[in-house]
């Protein structure tokens, strides 16, 4: 969306207020419950994520400050000394945007922005210019467009709110200017309309590539993880194949998929995912999800985690929550593996400490110990991913005549490689999951099962084409 490049050229001169409970004050609910699942994070920690979230859209943060709360005032949020003193920085330093690291109320906003005289979003309102600035699939944009009219719908109690039909994700950035909130009101409701219309068909057509992709014999192997846990840096070492990966929150909103060839001619599929964050706000599900359509069908889903995190525990448990709610369920999903990343970070004793203990900890399985920066580790990775994918290799010879038992393997089973015989025969060695085995086994009953190959020739494949969107039938080919 080409109006998302504005923010990044305009460099907003912002303050990041994080307004956090002190240890032991009463918590009250506020609108969105971001508090509650803040839990258990030091405030440093806190607002550091708040930051890394700012600077993903390219604000310039010149300010930043943790703002003790003992109860949330309903007309500010904050209390007056703190509404003084946050006004005093925004003049003193031409702050034109006051990010606040909470979930505000339509007044509460109003108020604040008032009293600074600056605008001012709250998480929401950011989560929400990162996602409108990171979907790239037509769906994750529309999504993100969806749950931005809501949320401007919501607040049109402002006097100053100006609504932009075509911009979609910079409702809190854009210039303020009067405007007749009824005629607003049915502007976002038409436009929402047209949206959920479009969604529509975008959803059917997504559901027939889908259906058509499950059919892919090939396994399916998702990244997942906490922002900034190194999922790009890791997608990137698996595939070679150039995906973003900066030190900014969010670098991927949609999932990107690769195929990747491995030495045998079979291949894997690679799906990289946006970064997960903590008490994300309820209208802001939908699109999140609409981003990880892949993870649901993964054969094999890499939880990476950033192991020397001071909140790793937490990230882990932010992780798993919103994957519970899309129906993974860790604790009984046996398709969930943990590779704990940025090794490299931690002393030996705390890797071996790691070591011993990662069993313990993880309800499904061994963690890996990685560092996708160094390259440590990459090859046990490697070998408990082809052990947790658990293909069964056959040998299967042919008859040259036939040529439909030939296409069936084809359709059906990864390929690894062809022979033709001196005698004509054709012998295949086929890749397939454990369930295509029987009907293999029925269709060829000379069909023979082997060991797996190397257990560690997972990393050494190279991408088969970089950048080439997952084709229908394409994997129906047959190598030249
Ligand atoms: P999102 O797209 O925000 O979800 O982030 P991500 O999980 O894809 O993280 P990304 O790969 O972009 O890495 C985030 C930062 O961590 C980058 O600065 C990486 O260089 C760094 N990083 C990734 N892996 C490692 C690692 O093993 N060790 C160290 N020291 N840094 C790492």
């Amino acid at each position: 969306m080409a109006a998302h490049d504005k923010i990044i050229e305009t460099r907003t001169r912002t303050l990041v207020a994080g307004p956090y409970f002190n240890a032991g004050a009463r918590r009250k609910t506020s609108p969105g419950g971001s508090l509650q699942a803040a839990r258990g994070r030091t405030h440093e920690a806190r607002l550091c994520e708040a930051l890394g979230l700012a600077q993903a859209i390219g604000l310039e943060v010149v300010a930043e400050q943790i703002v003790p709360l003992t109860q949330i005032r309903p007309a500010t949020f904050l209390g007056k000394g703190n509404v003084f003193e946050i006004a005093a920085l925004v003049s003193a330093e031409n702050i034109d945007l006051v990010v606040m690291d909470c979930a505000l109320s339509p007044v509460q906003q109003r108020n604040l922005e008032k009293a600074f005289a600056a605008k001012v979003i709250d998480r929401t309102g950011l989560i929400l210019e990162i996602f409108g600035r990171r979907a790239r699939t037509r769906e994750g944009a529309l999504q993100v467009e969806l749950a931005h009219l809501a949320y401007q719908k919501s607040r049109l109690v402002r006097s100053w709110t100006h609504l932009e039909r075509q911009r979609g994700g910079f409702g809190f950035l854009g210039g303020p200017g009067e405007t007749q909130i009824e005629a607003d009101r049915r502007q976002i409701e038409e436009r929402m309309t047209r949206i959920e219309r479009e969604l529509d068909g975008v959803k059917r057509t997504r559901g027939l590539h889908r259906k058509t992709r499950r059919a892919v014999p090939y396994p399916i192997v998702a990244l997942v993880g906490y922002t900034n846990a190194g999922k790009s840096t890791l997608f990137n070492r698996l595939t070679e194949a150039g995906v973003v990966a900066e030190d900014m929150l969010f670098a991927t909103l949609d999932p990107t998929l690769r195929r990747v060839a491995r030495p045998h001619g079979g291949q894997v599929i690679l799906s990289d995912t946006v970064g997960f964050i903590s008490g994300l706000p309820t209208m802001l599900i939908k699109a999140f999800r609409a981003t990880l359509e892949e993870v649901l069908e993964a054969d094999l889903i890499l939880h990476v985690r950033d192991i020397a995190h001071e909140d790793a525990e937490a990230q882990r448990g932010d992780v798993e929550a919103i994957l519970t709610g899309l129906g993974i369920v860790p604790a009984n999903d046996h398709r969930l593996m943990e590779v704990w990343n940025k090794c490299d970070l931690l002393d030996e004793a705390s890797i071996a400490a790691a070591a011993r203990t990662g069993t313990r900890q993880s309800s499904h399985g061994k963690p890996v110990i990685v560092s996708a920066l160094t390259g440590q580790g990459l090859e046990n990775l490697s070998a408990a991913i082809e052990a947790r994918l658990g293909r069964i290799i056959f040998d299967v010879t042919l008859d040259p005549a036939n040529g439909a038992g030939l296409n069936w393997l084809y359709e059906n089973t990864e390929i690894m490689s062809k022979n033709i015989g001196a005698d004509g025969a054709v012998h295949v060695t086929v890749r397939v999951p454990p369930d295509r085995a029987e009907p293999l086994r029925r269709r060829f009953s000379g069909a023979v099962s082997k060991t797996s190959p190397k257990q560690n020739d997972w990393l050494v494949f190279q991408p088969t084409s970089r950048r080439r969107p997952l084709l229908n039938r394409s994997y129906s080919k047959r190598p030249a």
